[in-house]
This record gives C-alpha cells, structure tokens and sequence, in this order.
C-alpha cells in the first residue's frame, strides 16, 4: 500500500544549468597518467562541466530555478521556502539558500541548507515534501547544486576523472492526489573515512597549524564506495518497494546518483530492471554530487509521462544513502 497522505507535495516544475566550459578525458590526459579509453570503460564518462573561477554553487542554482521559472511561467516571488542541498557552499555562512534569496530578490522565505553529500537532493526533497504535507507551505522549491569542481585537485586521477559542476531544482506544490510517495534515507558513519574533505570546517581549518595541503581537496577510496554504493542502493530501493507493496514491474524509472555508470548498471542488474528504464546522464555530466538525480530527471523530463512511477537512488559520503519513491504529474 502506497502511504495514505492527507496532502501530497507533487512536483509541478524542474529546471536545470551546467556550466559551459567542459574538462574533457584529452584535458585529463594532460593532466594525469589516465586515458579516455580507461575512463570511459570504467566510469562511461566523457566530460564534465566546470564553473568558472569567481562564480559559485548559489549562481548555478540561481541559473536552475531562473530556467525553471521560464520554462514553467513559475512565479519567484511566490516561493515560500528553499531547501539546498550542497557539500559545496558559497561560504561556511550564511547558507547559500540565503544568499540565493538575496539573489533572487526574495526577503520572506524559509531557506536554509542541507549537507547529506551525494544523497543530499534525496533528503531535501523528503524535507521539502514533509513541509508541503503540513499544509503550511505551498510553494517549495528544493534544490541540489555543488560546485565540487572547487575541491577537486585536477592532477589526482582517483578522483578528478568522476566529478563535475551543476545545479538542479524542483518546485513542489500540495495536491490531493498523488506527488512524493515516501521515502526511505538513512546513514552510517562508517564510511567517514573513505569519501571526504576534510579541510576548511573546524577540526581542521585553513589556519591551522601544520595544516595538511591534502586536507583541502576531496579524498576517496573508489573501491570501498563502488562496492558499498551499490549494496546500499539496492537495498534501500528493494526496501522501499516492499513497504509500499510495490515492486520494480511498478517502476517506470530508475534515477540512480549518476557517481559512474558501472554502479549505476549494477544497481538496476541487482533490481531486476530493464537497461532502459534506467536514466542516465553521466556520458557528458559527470558526477555533480547533489545535482545528478534533478539534473538527470530535467535532461529526460520530456520522456517522462503523467503518471509514471520514479524510483530514485543515492548514496554518497558519510556514508549516507535511501532511495524515493514519486509519481510523475507534470
Ligand atoms: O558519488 C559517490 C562517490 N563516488 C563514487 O561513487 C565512486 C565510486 N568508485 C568508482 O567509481 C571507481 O572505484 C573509480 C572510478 C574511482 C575507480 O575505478 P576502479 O574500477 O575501482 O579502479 P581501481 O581503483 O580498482 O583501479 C584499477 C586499475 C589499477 O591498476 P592495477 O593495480 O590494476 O595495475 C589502478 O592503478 O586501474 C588503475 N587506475 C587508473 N588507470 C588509469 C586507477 N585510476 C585510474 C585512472 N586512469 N584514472
């Protein structure tokens, strides 16, 4: 049985912005010891969008809920909360929600941010849906946006092969029908100390004393993620199905965190869905951490149907992780 809501948060608009400037496989090659064959066979990725120096994460998100206002003859003055999920604020503080309003030109909004890593838009969207479901808010727009590319050291082939820079946004209204399902999210600080960046909070700050240079740049151990990510993702998705009495027969889509392809593949093997129900934007995104899933779901949303079934996946540092459950109604 699908939850029984009184009101559902149904998502009534999607909007999306890459930057244009692209960081090929041949850039990589310059500036590591990898090839565009090895890439591609092991991540499928080809390039990624970088955002220029001196821009940062709340101008792509600006961008996204800008083209979503466009495209949807959305109202900006009528939201009354945002959520952003990003590992990669504009500063410690404010929140980028907070400075994204002040570039909107918006003073009455609930905004703040959310860091659950590559899981972030997942959290969010529960959040934002659970603030729909009050019936208190009525205009909600959550948004997943990281410019990772700033924590990313370019010679580090572990590393600077997977990620890229985006910002995805959903507008979220109440509707008696149908929207977000449910949701299942969880985490486990087990995985801390194999998908990090350590520097800039307060147990290691810039000013520190022998501060480490590595601490500055995103650190990971590909292999310990790539094998949790999948279990943990099938998992979750498997969970969320069963305690909805559904299974992935029900599923129209698949919407995996685009992090490579190879788990992306795994995840849908491990499910039982079919290769092409599974989206994938990765070929020529990247991972942009928080972004992919609202990225993605954009770049496909014209083959998207009314009343489609969307089954979403993340997982990412902490670790943390869940899979969505939502009904599409645009
Ligand atoms: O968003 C969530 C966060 N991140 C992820 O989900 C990422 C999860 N992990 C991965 O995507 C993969 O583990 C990577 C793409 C990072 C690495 O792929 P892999 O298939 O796990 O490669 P590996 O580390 O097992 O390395 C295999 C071989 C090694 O050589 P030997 O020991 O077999 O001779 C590596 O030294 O490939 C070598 N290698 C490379 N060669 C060319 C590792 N990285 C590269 C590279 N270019 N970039």
């Amino acid at each position: 049985m699908l939850r029984n809501k009184q009101q559902y948060a149904q998502i009534t608009a999607i909007g999306g912005y890459l930057p244009t400037t692209r960081r090929t496989n041949a850039d990589l090659e310059r500036l590591s010891d990898t090839s565009d064959e090895w890439i591609m066979k092991r991540t499928g990725i080809k390039e990624r969008r970088i955002l220029e120096d001196g821009l940062a994460t709340s101008d792509m998100a600006v961008e996204a809920i800008k083209e979503l206002c466009a495209t949807y003859q959305k109202d900006i003055t009528t939201i009354d909360a945002l959520l952003v999920a990003t590992s990669s604020p504009d500063m410690p503080m404010p929140s980028t929600a907070n400075i994204i309003c002040d570039k909107l030109d918006l003073t009455q909004v609930w905004a703040f941010d959310m860091n659950a890593a590559c899981s972030g838009f997942l959290y969010a969207l529960d959040m934002g849906a659970a603030l729909v479901e009050t019936g208190r808010y009525k205009n909600v727009v959550v948004v997943g946006a990281d410019k990772i590319s700033s924590y990313v050291d370019t010679t580090d082939r572990s590393t600077n092969i997977l990620f890229g820079d985006g910002a995805g946004a959903v507008w979220l209204e109440p509707s008696k029908e149908t929207g977000v399902l449910d949701a299942l999210l969880l985490s486990d600080g087990k995985g801390i100390e194999y998908l990090n960046i350590k520097g800039g909070g307060s147990r290691y700050p810039y000013a520190m004393e022998n501060w480490d240079s590595t601490h500055r740049y995103l650190q990971q151990d590909g292999k310990v993620v790539f094998k949790n990510a999948v279990t943990a993702m099938s998992q979750a998705c498997q969970s969320l199905l069963d305690q909805n009495g559904l299974t992935v027969e029900d599923v129209n889509w698949l919407v995996a965190h685009q992090a490579n392809k190879r788990i992306i593949d795994a995840v849908g093997k491990e499910l039982g869905i079919e290769e092409e129900k599974a989206l994938n934007n990765i070929t020529y995104s990247g991972n942009t951490i928080a972004a992919t899933i609202p990225l993605c779901i954009w770049e496909y949303k014209n083959q998207l149907k009314k009343g489609d079934l969307l089954l979403l996946t993340a997982f990412g540092a902490g670790f943390s992780w869940g899979a969505s459950l939502l009904q599409w109604n645009i």
